[in-house]
């Protein structure tokens, strides 16, 4: 057992409390390699935000959680040594499918957990939920839950709609789980394809899709009921057509890619969302910077001169986000 004090860890209690007073979110980026995790830290610790490095399934079979975790551990360090005298560094399960996934995320030093019933049965879910955070509050560990289910984009508008979270379920599901965060469906999805072109509109000048607005009525209907209570929203990149074009003109394919548009993400943070959740967004400044390399320098074959210039775009990225979409910077000095 090990305790992500002792690793110089937080978990989210305190940081959503005074993300929901201060009117700003906690971004939430989901790493897989090192040059993610060096561009997330170096963005927060020259930005002094306080930030949640998010673990995923697909993470943990690429790199093994177990490396994962000790260079999260390597992180707090990292980020003292570019000068953030106090870090507040969360490692956080995204999307945890079991309580075992979960309670070995607890044992190993995470200091946060999600525990994502979502696909289950009502009744089902809070079962499980009920039982992780049972678990991991022993340890002070912080638990995420999800009520409502992110449209994929092969629904339908109908069937997206009817996924969204029922506010009426809110007060029942928060009070009988004890989960210290909600994640909520109000539109968003995983993803660089959020929307299908028949839900968007064009904009006439650049023929870019516009997609439609998120449901901030659902999202109002869920605060009135669980007023100051944390909400959590996943499925948040903007989906940059800059990152778009570049990867597009080097030989990819995204045809019609679309995220959710920055303003409305800067709406939802000054509201009780205090966790946005960005993954995608770090893929394509990845991948746009490393096509335009092998495109513009075909006889470059050392990783550093690609990775490298794909870090320095994932940092500008995150700290866009910080400073101009979340506004948690200076929230962490
Ligand atoms: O929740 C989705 C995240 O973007 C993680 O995706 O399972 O491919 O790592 P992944
Ligand atoms: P995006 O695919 O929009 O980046 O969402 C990531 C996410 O929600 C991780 O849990
Ligand atoms: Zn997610």
């Amino acid at each position: 057992m090990v305790s992500y004090k002792e690793l110089g860890l937080v978990n989210t209690r305190e940081m959503f409390a005074k993300a929901i007073d201060g009117g700003y979110a906690i971004p939430a980026f989901n790493f897989n390699n090192m040059e993610q995790l060096q561009a997330i830290i170096k963005a927060s610790a020259e930005t002094k935000s306080p930030v949640i490095l998010q673990v995923s399934k697909g993470a943990r079979n690429y790199a093994n959680q177990t490396l994962l975790r000790y260079m999260a551990q390597g992180a707090v360090e990292y980020a003292k040594e570019l000068g953030w005298e106090h870090p507040q560094i969360c490692l956080h399960l995204d999307h945890g499918d079991t309580f075992e996934v979960c309670k070995s995320c607890v044992d190993f030093g995470f200091s946060s957990v999600m525990i994502d019933g979502s696909s289950l049965p009502y009744e089902e879910n809070i079962e499980l939920t009920k039982k992780v955070v049972e678990y991991a509050h022993q340890f002070d560990v912080t638990v995420e839950a999800e009520l409502g289910v992110l449209a994929g984009v092969e629904d339908d508008v109908q069937a997206e709609e009817s996924h969204y979270t029922k506010p009426e379920e809110v007060i029942d599901f928060a009070t009988r789980t004890g989960c210290d965060s909600l994640a909520i469906s109000i539109g968003t999805s995983h993803g660089a394809y959020k929307f299908k072109p028949e839900q968007c509109t064009r904009d006439p000048k650049t023929g870019k899709l516009v997609p439609p607005p998120l449901a901030f009525d659902v999202l109002d209907a869920v605060m009135e009921k669980l007023p100051g209570f944390p909400i959590v929203l996943h499925g948040s990149s903007s989906v940059p057509q800059e990152y778009v074009d570049i990867i597009n003109t080097y030989g990819g394919n995204l045809p019609d890619a679309v995220g959710i548009p920055e303003e409305q993400l800067r709406k939802a943070a000054k509201s009780a969302v205090c966790k946005i959740n960005i993954d995608s967004d770090s893929r394509l400044a990845f991948t746009a910077a490393v096509r335009k390399v092998f495109a513009e320098k075909p006889g470059e074959f050392d990783p550093r001169k690609y990775c490298g210039p794909a870090r320095d775009e994932m940092t500008k990225l995150y700290k866009h986000k910080i400073i101009e979409v979340l506004g948690s910077d200076g929230k962490a000095e």
